[in-house]
């Protein structure tokens, strides 16, 4: 079976991004994928500030990541960049680790002003992991949405609502259109 894997950025217990991601799961569920998720919290902090790249705090996640075909990112805004935590983990991964997967970039912002951070600061870094297939991506503000005591997002924009879901078909679309990395 196809797999979709999930990262989050975001090192806040309570995360819209985190939410945004516990959709994505349910809906690729829904439509027989496999899923994996991995947030900053599930990784010790000194392996990843010091950069332990052989820690087997790791081995999970590089192993799911391996055998996945598509990836959901999603991280926060931080100074106007995506969040340094999950620069810190996207640092551990082998050089071409997302070479072959289509990706999917989820971002969530105070402000509008900083919507192109999906496009100058987290596609570029990706591309440099090896993604080629690089969807969108969607970029939510906060007003926008809300942690529901679920953890899921409750939005208060149907557009943005519809645009999330779509960007969620086409992920699940091309990760089933794909054999599994690892058959
Ligand atoms: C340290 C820090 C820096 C932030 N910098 C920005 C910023 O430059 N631009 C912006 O739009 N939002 C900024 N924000 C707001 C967050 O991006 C926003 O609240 C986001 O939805 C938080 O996501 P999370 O709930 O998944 O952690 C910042 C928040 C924090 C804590």
């Amino acid at each position: 079976m196809p797999s979709i894997l999930l990262i989050s950025g975001s090192p806040s217990a309570s995360s819209r991004s985190a939410a945004l991601l516990n959709q994505a799961r349910a809906r690729f569920a829904g439509a027989g994928l496999d899923t994996h998720l991995f947030t900053l919290r599930d990784f010790p902090a000194e392996d990843l500030i010091l950069g332990r790249y052989d820690s087997p705090a790791f081995d999970s996640l590089k192993k799911h990541l391996e055998a996945a075909s598509a990836v959901v990112v999603a991280t926060p805004v931080y100074k106007a960049a995506y969040a340094g935590g999950l620069k810190a983990l996207l640092d551990i991964l082998p050089q071409t680790a997302l070479r072959g997967k289509t990706i999917l970039p989820l971002v969530t912002g105070g402000s509008p002003a900083h919507q192109l951070v999906i496009d100058y600061a987290l596609k570029p870094v990706l591309a440099a992991l090896g993604a080629t297939d690089l969807h969108q991506g969607v970029y939510v503000v906060d007003k926008q949405v809300s942690v529901g005591p679920d953890g899921t997002p409750q939005f208060s924009d149907s557009e943005l609502a519809f645009r999330v879901e779509t960007a969620f078909s086409a992920l699940a679309a091309a990760a089933l259109s794909r054999q599994p990395a690892h058959a």
